[in-house]
């Protein structure tokens, strides 16, 4: 019985907090999977400003390339920013261990961080959010702060799109955590807040889209491992039979 409340609370325990609205305030990212336009806008952002320090491990050039309909040559001329061959896996322009020394925190490979930051639809809100919250924040190291990844050690890449805006109701956001935090831009970027949403969602549509093979990939080698050991019991169970056939 206690094994049964025990295990029952283990299962009931995320819903609950879940339930009680425990993390920050999200925006929906209405992203669009099939669109390709928005994939290939997503995925220029992605190679342009996010691979100098992050790595994306699982995916490949040349499979974006195809999935998303660019050829290999294009791929090659307006993706690739550093000598990359086309079909290697997408790594860090930068050795780790100088990351790891500037920012404190090494930045984590992207290749699955849509799943990782949630479930269905969470994941996607969490980064399109996450990419329109970035603040002016001068204690910081790098002069922002983040509401949905507080004291985050990135810096506001996408600044000189969004230009810099500042917290307006820092003081209800400490008292409520959920509350939705307001902006109020101090320094213009190069687009508006509209074309800056829609490069967020863009950025967010990649990277739910790049998780995606990555997990197909994964979910067939679990397969062939359930396989293979489901073989393996019925050789073991073969042996034992032979081995105590006699016995009796
Ligand atoms: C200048 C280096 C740098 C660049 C460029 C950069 N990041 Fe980061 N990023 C970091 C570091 C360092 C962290 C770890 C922050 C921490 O843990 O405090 C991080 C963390 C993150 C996280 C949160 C990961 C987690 O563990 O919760 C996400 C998501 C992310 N980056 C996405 C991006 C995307 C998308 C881009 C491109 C638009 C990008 N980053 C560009 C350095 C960078």
């Amino acid at each position: 019985m206690k094994k049964l409340m025990i295990a029952f609370m283990m299962l009931a325990l995320p819903g609950l907090a879940a339930a009680a609205g425990a993390g920050p305030h999200l925006d929906k990212a209405n992203i669009d999977l099939t669109d390709k336009a928005s994939l290939q806008r997503g995925a220029r952002l992605f190679v342009n400003y996010c691979l100098n320090c992050h790595s994306a491990n699982f995916m490949r050039h040349n499979r974006m390339g195809k999935d998303l309909g660019i050829s290999d040559e294009l791929v090659a001329e307006n993706l690739l920013f550093t000598a990359d061959k086309v079909g290697a896996p997408m790594g860090i322009a930068m050795p780790l261990e100088d990351a790891q020394n500037w920012f404190g925190t090494p930045p984590p490979d992207l290749s699955v961080m849509a799943r990782a930051k949630g479930a269905g639809d969470e994941g996607a809100n969490w980064l399109y959010t996450y990419f329109r919250s970035f603040y002016i924040d001068t204690s910081r190291p790098f002069g922002v702060n983040n509401t949905v990844f507080k004291d985050v050690g990135m810096p506001h890449v996408l600044w000189e799109l969004q230009g810099m805006q500042t917290l307006v109701n820092a003081e209800e956001l400490a008292a409520h955590k959920g509350a939705k935090p307001e902006f109020a831009l101090n320094q213009p970027g190069s687009m508006s807040a509209e074309e800056y949403d829609q490069a967020a969602r863009d950025l967010t549509n990649f990277m739910v889209y790049m998780g995606e093979p990555a997990q197909l990939e994964r979910k067939s080698l679990g397969i062939w491992v359930a396989l293979f050991l489901l073989f393996f019991f019925f050789i073991a169970y073969a042996l034992k039979k032979e081995y105590w056939k006699d016995i009796h």
